[in-house]
Formats: C-alpha cells, sequence, structure tokens
C-alpha cells in the first residue's frame, strides 16, 4: 500500500513537471511573437505579460507542493526504486530547484530590475560609444552575479557558478586550459595567415540578390538538412534565433542583406542546426530533462556543425554550388568553384564578433572570457574595462580598437546579465570538429554523401548519438561516450589547419 502511494507520487511528479513545460511553451510563444510579429506599441504590455508568466513559473516550481514530490521521488531515487530515466528526470530536476530555492526573492527581482534598465542604458552607451554611460550599471552587475555566485556555492572560482547554468559541472579551471590551448595555436597561426602570399578577395562574394530568391535558397538548404517545415517554421527578424515550444512546433529566424546573401545563408543554416537538435528531442519526453538539450555548448555543436563543418567546406558547395550559379548568375556564373571557396573562406581580423571568420571568431571568444573570469573573480576593475579590452584586441588580433562602440560595449550579453555564457560559443566549435570526426569514423563515405546532396545518414547519426538523449547523460559523459575522449582542442585544430593549410597555402 505504501509503495503504491509512492509510484503515484512520482507520476504526480511527472505531472507538475509537465503543467511546467505547458507555461514554458505559452511563454515561449509570446516571446517568439514578440520578436516576430508584434507592433512596437505592444512592447510594454508584453513585458508585462512575461514578467507576469515568469514569476508564476518560478513560483509553481518552488512551491511546497512541488518540493514535497520532489522529495519523494529522491528518496525513492535513494532506495534504487527507479529506472535509470526517472534518476536523470529527478537528478536534473534537482539540480534546478536546489539552486533557484537558494536565491532570496528581493535578489532576483533586482537582478531582473537592474538588468531590464541596463538593457537600454547599454543601447543607449552603444549609440554614443560611451562606455562610462554604462559603467554604474555594469558594475552593479558584476556585483550581483558575485552575489550570486555567493548563494548558488563554488568550490574552486565563483565564475564555476555562474558557468553551471550554460554549462552545466564544466569549471574556469579546464575551460581555461582548453582555451589556453587553443590560443597557443591560434595566435601565431593568424600570423602565418596573414604573411601568407596567397591574397584572396571575399568580395566578389558581393552582388545584388532579391531577398526573395534568397529565402527560396535557404529553403532549399533546410529542406535537404533535413529541417521539417510540418515541424517548424522561418521567419524574419533582426537577430536570427532558435525557439523551441515543443520538438512538433520549432521557430527558426533569419535576416537578409541585399548586397550578402551569405550573412543570411550562414544564419539560416546555423540556427537550423539548432532547429535539428529540437526536432530531434523525443516528443514523449516532452516535459522532462530527457526532452532538453543537454547544454548550451553542445547545443551551439548543432549549429556550428552545420554552418561552419559541414556548410563552409567542399563537399557541400560541391552540390549545392551549380544551384546557387543557377539562382544567381551574377555574379556567381562567371566565378569558378575554385575561387568561389577560398573568398567564402577569407580570414581577416576584425573589431566585431559576429562578423568573425572561423578562426579569429574564436580569438573574440577567449577575449571575453579572459576579461570576464577576471572580472568574477575580481582581479580586475569594472573601470579598467575599455583599455583591458584593447590591450587584449592588439595581442590577440593586432588590432587598435577605435572606439567603444566597436570595443566593449559592442555585445548585449553582460547587460543582461549573462556572464558565463560567450565561453560556450567556442565549447560549440570544440565539441562539433570532435563529434564530427567521429562522424567521418562511423558513417560510411560521409563526405561523399553530402557531395551528392544526402544528408540524411549524418543528421541521422546526430540524433542518434546525441538529440535523443535529452539530459540523460551530462555533457562531459556524452562526449566521452561518443568520440571515446574528453572535450579537447585538438579536434578543432588539426581541422583548421589542415583547411586553412590548403586555403592559404601555409
Ligand atoms: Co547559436
Amino acid at each position: 500500500m505504501a509503495k503504491q502511494s509512492k509510484k503515484d507520487s512520482l507520476i504526480e511528479f511527472k505531472e507538475k513537471l509537465k503543467e511546467l513545460a505547458h507555461l514554458k511553451s505559452a511563454f515561449s510563444v509570446l516571446h517568439w511573437d514578440k520578436e516576430v510579429y508584434m507592433p512596437a506599441q505592444g512592447n510594454k504590455p508584453r513585458a508585462e505579460t512575461l514578467a507576469y508568466l515568469s514569476g508564476e513559473l518560478h513560483q509553481k516550481f518552488l512551491s511546497s507542493k512541488f518540493k514535497k514530490l520532489l522529495e519523494a521521488s529522491k528518496d525513492r531515487m535513494a532506495k534504487g526504486e527507479l529506472t535509470p530515466e526517472e534518476s536523470a528526470i529527478v537528478r536534473e530536476v534537482r539540480r534546478e530547484f536546489e539552486r533557484e530555492s537558494k536565491m532570496p526573492l528581493e535578489f532576483v527581482k533586482e537582478l531582473t530590475r537592474v538588468t531590464a534598465e541596463a538593457h537600454w542604458v547599454w543601447a543607449e552607451a552603444r549609440k554614443k560609444s560611451d562606455f562610462r554611460i554604462f559603467l554604474p550599471y555594469l558594475k552593479k552587475i558584476v556585483e550581483l552575479k558575485r552575489k550570486e555566485a555567493e548563494f548558488a556555492g563554488f568550490k574552486n572560482s565563483p565564475y564555476d557558478a555562474l558557468l553551471d547554468v550554460y554549462e552545466p559541472c564544466a569549471t574556469a579551471e579546464e575551460i581555461s586550459v582548453i582555451l589556453e590551448e587553443l590560443k597557443q595555436f591560434l595566435v601565431p597561426f593568424l600570423k602565418k595567415i596573414q604573411t601568407s602570399s596567397r591574397q584572396i578577395n571575399p568580395q566578389i562574394l558581393k552582388g545584388n540578390f532579391s531577398i526573395e530568391k534568397q529565402k527560396e535558397f535557404g529553403k532549399l538548404v533546410l529542406e535537404k538538412m533535413g529541417f521539417s517545415f510540418e515541424a517548424g517554421r522561418l521567419d524574419t527578424s533582426t537577430h536570427p534565433f532558435t525557439i523551441a515550444h515543443h520538438p512538433y512546433d520549432v521557430r527558426i529566424t533569419s535576416r537578409y542583406d541585399k548586397n550578402n546573401l551569405f550573412y543570411s545563408l550562414s544564419s539560416t543554416i546555423h540556427e537550423a542546426g539548432h532547429a535539428l537538435y529540437e526536432q530531434g528531442l523525443l516528443a514523449e519526453n516532452f516535459g522532462t530533462p530527457l526532452g532538453e538539450s543537454v547544454s548550451l555548448g553542445v547545443h551551439e555543436s548543432q549549429s556550428r556543425v552545420w554552418e561552419n563543418i559541414v556548410a563552409k567546406n567542399k563537399p557541400f558547395w560541391r552540390y549545392f554550388y551549380p544551384i546557387l550559379q543557377q539562382k544567381f548568375k551574377e555574379p556567381f556564373q562567371k566565378i569558378s568553384i575554385d575561387d568561389f571557396y577560398p573568398a567564402l573562406n577569407s580570414v581577416q581580423p576584425g573589431f566585431i564578433r559576429t562578423e568573425a571568420d572561423e578562426i579569429t571568431y574564436n580569438l573574440h571568444i577567449i577575449l571575453r572570457f579572459e576579461i570576464e573570469k577576471a572580472l568574477i573573480e575580481g582581479t580586475i576593475a569594472v573601470e579598467n574595462l575599455p583599455l583591458i579590452w584593447n590591450e587584449k584586441v592588439k595581442e590577440l588580433l593586432g588590432l587598435e580598437a577605435p572606439n567603444d562602440a566597436m570595443g566593449v560595449l559592442q555585445d548585449v550579453h553582460w547587460s543582461g546579465g549573462g556572464i558565463g555564457y560567450f565561453p560556450t560559443y567556442t565549447l560549440g566549435n570544440l565539441y562539433s570538429a570532435q563529434f564530427y570526426e567521429t562522424a567521418k569514423r562511423d558513417v560510411l563515405n560521409l563526405e561523399d554523401e553530402i557531395a551528392a546532396g544526402e544528408f540524411g545518414h549524418f543528421r541521422n547519426w546526430l540524433r542518434k548519438k546525441i538529440h535523443i538523449h535529452g539530459k540523460f547523460y551530462r555533457a562531459s559523459d556524452l562526449v566521452y561516450n561518443i568520440t571515446g575522449e574528453k572535450l579537447n582542442s585538438r579536434y578543432f585544430i588539426e581541422y583548421l589547419k589542415k583547411k586553412y593549410g590548403e586555403i592559404y597555402e601555409l
């Protein structure tokens, strides 16, 4: 009899999780609508609706009723009465619950208020290119984030506690080691590229491209990749993003530039990579951690493996270049694939992270990681940020930052309290190269298939190895299970060496 009631508590626990998931889906539809369709005046009321809903979610999650169900499930797990899947659900919900319940309500409210205000102040400061306008807010945010780390608790660095939200269980120490190795390779490699006698002109890819035709081409690529339009949409927004309400309803957006079709194409493919992960989660696990992605770094590996490793390499263009030439006769008809390919991959250090190539992108991330880790550990002062930023830009990219807008103020992340987020972009690159090498061993003739426009085996490999597991494994176990090694920088370094060694004849 007692056992029966315990079983019921597990069922009830899962039902409560599902209720939370329905609220989250409603929240995300409203958020998507805000970015894609909502008229300007809707901004304020929508912000209020979203704030109300997130308050409801928070309360429901931390309610004593939910806590009781979680405790009962934990007891059953301790007695070994749960299946491995049920245990993983309890493990992950408990992680989130414990972190959230350690944050005092007053603190959460203050962080929400400060970051909401800071967003507008940051936008203003960037417009005027004046860090001093943003300084008091950033100081406050760093202070609050250090408090958050204290509340959450940590062993070595307070940065670990912040990183944990985005890349569960990763530490500042291990990421520092991996990124330092990468930096030791990238800085001299970039110098070699810059002094190479091979001159590449990316301007040959510019033209006048009808946006309608760009959309058609993007859709064709998505269909080939296996993005399901029955379970997803592609729309337009200022900043491209992916949002999933359910594995059967995954929305992506892109943006368009009349003169540069690769501006939209690479974002479209990037977001579709994220979307395939979301569409690849099992619908039967919806509402539980088994129906959620494992970490931001692994999510980013899915976007980058498609955007860069697949779609910025030769096999992909062997199939798509003739189609591109057909669709956009001007200028591609007169450009051979041998001239097109290097132009698509030209390397040029610049100030702006989001416009960077595969090589310099990671230097932008290393710079941000070093700075935000030092800010949280308290070894540098917020006041000195523009100076420190400019020194690092010089050291890593060999450039003199012209102003704050193109330097320390360019990214939105810190204004929203997103400290610990940046390294997941480069982790995504590292995971993607490590996964792809394994896929090449597992999938016979993978690159011949890609060159024939066949992506099914590769997509299914990603799905089987990564997507369907949700959060069943931790990211570190997942990468070990799949590749037989811990995450490391070797595969990515080898990939860059080979590819850019050929392009720049090093
Ligand atoms: Co992404």
